[in-house]
């Protein structure tokens, strides 16, 4: 698989650490930030794996970075894309490249909260419950198939630092299993529905609870 992202790379460590611990057979090929100076970039080091900087400064437009971004990954051949915090918007053409082979991780239990500030988005809106979506890459900005949701209560009084780090503990967990399952060929997307050991799984992701 080829991770992308754009920090800390807390998601990345977490499938590093998997992989390593083998309860993920794969291999990340390589890592690519669309920032220089990240500690996920460090984290890549770390662990011995090939890493870019492909940055968004260099590209005059939005589809001449994602043909530059496709052609580094197509040189890899993934099985697997995994946007790990990766903080751009991918035109429809890239997106299709990678059908059912991208996954995303969101901090919002999607359909609520699309794009940016998610977590005081919840706050404001008094939600008693937020969390994190994964879910496979559609052209449609955050709207692709859920596969799996984490739900975490929204305490009185929090800040969307502290909401965001419980929301990012869920997410550590949640995101090395869905890829698991992926490259366990459990998990599939078929005519923008993902399914999981054949059965469709509903829009609120596997395992509601
Ligand atoms: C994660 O919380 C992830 O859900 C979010 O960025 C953070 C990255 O953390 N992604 C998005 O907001 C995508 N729209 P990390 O770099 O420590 O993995």
């Amino acid at each position: 698989m080829v991770v992308l992202i754009s920090g800390n790379g807390s998601n990345l460590q977490a499938l590093i650490d998997d992989i390593a611990e083998h309860k993920i057979a794969a291999e990340i090929v390589a890592v690519i930030s669309n920032k220089k100076d990240v500690y996920g970039l460090e984290r890549a080091a770390q662990a011995d794996i090939a890493s870019h900087v492909v940055s968004h400064k260099d590209y005059a437009t939005r589809e001449d970075y994602d043909t530059q971004l496709n052609s580094v990954i197509a040189s890899y051949s993934p099985d697997l894309v995994v946007l790990a915090g990766f903080m751009r918007i991918l035109t429809p053409w890239f997106v299709e490249q990678f059908t059912g082979k991208m996954l995303n991780i969101h901090p919002s239990l999607l359909p609520k909260y699309k794009g940016l500030d998610t977590h005081q988005r919840a706050i404001d809106a008094k939600d008693e419950v937020h969390g994190a979506s994964v879910h496979f890459v559609t052209p449609e900005l955050d709207g692709g198939p859920v596969v799996l949701q984490s739900k975490v209560p929204v305490y009185s009084d929090e800040t969307a630092s502290q909401l965001a780090s419980r929301v990012q503990e869920q997410e550590r967990q949640m995101y090395p299993l869905v890829v698991r399952w992926f490259c366990q060929k459990r998990l599939l997307m078929l005519n923008n529905k993902a399914y999981l050991d054949g059965n469709e799984i509903p829009s609120t992701g596997y395992a509601p609870d």
